[in-house]
């Protein structure tokens, strides 16, 4: 697919049926994610989350922020759609007590973090596979060493984004380009 076309057709995908990716497909995805710009100096880690007994922990701990009545977003459920397959991106985040540079170091690590997610999430349109971002697991695992620990983040690392990827029978719509969604300044 041309780099145009998978740029239209990488679309948020909340609906999974249940067929799972190959593990040569997981690998190609996996490639592309060690395929991103990335600064050599952070640490970082990916987990390929299959067992569903893991995903389930997960959402349950983000139930308890999401689907509680001072929620801070509602979203919809379940939270990682049934998706078989959850890649989360985990790294040591720079701390001010180690690195009075922390808050520049952390700037560039979350740049880094977007760039290997989108990269996975491109790589998965080319291959015909759907993708969503997902935060609210993310975001949940703060205040849940257990769920950290059973989707295998090392120790002293963070979850910092996560992807789900499957397949979908639902028709997916080409995106359109927005222009509101960004002003530009043209400097010439
Ligand atoms: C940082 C980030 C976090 C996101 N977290 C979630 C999430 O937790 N759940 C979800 O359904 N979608 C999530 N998304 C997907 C966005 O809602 C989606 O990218 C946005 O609505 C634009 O739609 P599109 O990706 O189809 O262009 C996330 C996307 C980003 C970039």
């Amino acid at each position: 697919m041309e780099l145009e076309q998978v740029l239209v057709k990488r679309v948020s995908t909340r609906k999974y049926n249940a067929q799972v990716p190959s593990d040569e497909i997981i690998q190609k995805i996996i490639n592309a994610a060690l395929l991103a710009p990335i600064v050599r100096f952070h640490k970082l880690h990916l987990s390929v989350v299959t067992n569903k007994e893991a995903m389930n922990l997960a959402e349950d701990a983000a139930e308890k922020i999401f689907g509680a009545p001072d929620a801070p977003v509602k979203m919809p459920k379940p939270y990682l759609y049934n998706a078989p397959v959850w890649i989360i991106l985990s790294g040591k985040i720079h701390n001010e007590a180690e690195n009075p540079n922390a808050k520049l170091m952390n700037d560039n690590l979350f740049w880094n973090v977007g760039s290997i997610i989108e990269n996975m999430e491109l790589q998965a349109t080319a291959l015909g596979v759907s993708s969503c971002g997902i935060n609210t697991t993310v975001v949940a695992m703060r205040n849940s060493p257990k769920v950290k620990k059973v989707v295998g983040i090392p120790e002293g690392y963070d979850a910092l984004a996560s992807v789900v990827i499957g397949y979908t029978d639902s028709p997916l719509p080409e995106r359109t380009v927005k222009p509101e969604l960004i002003p530009v300044t043209f400097v010439k």
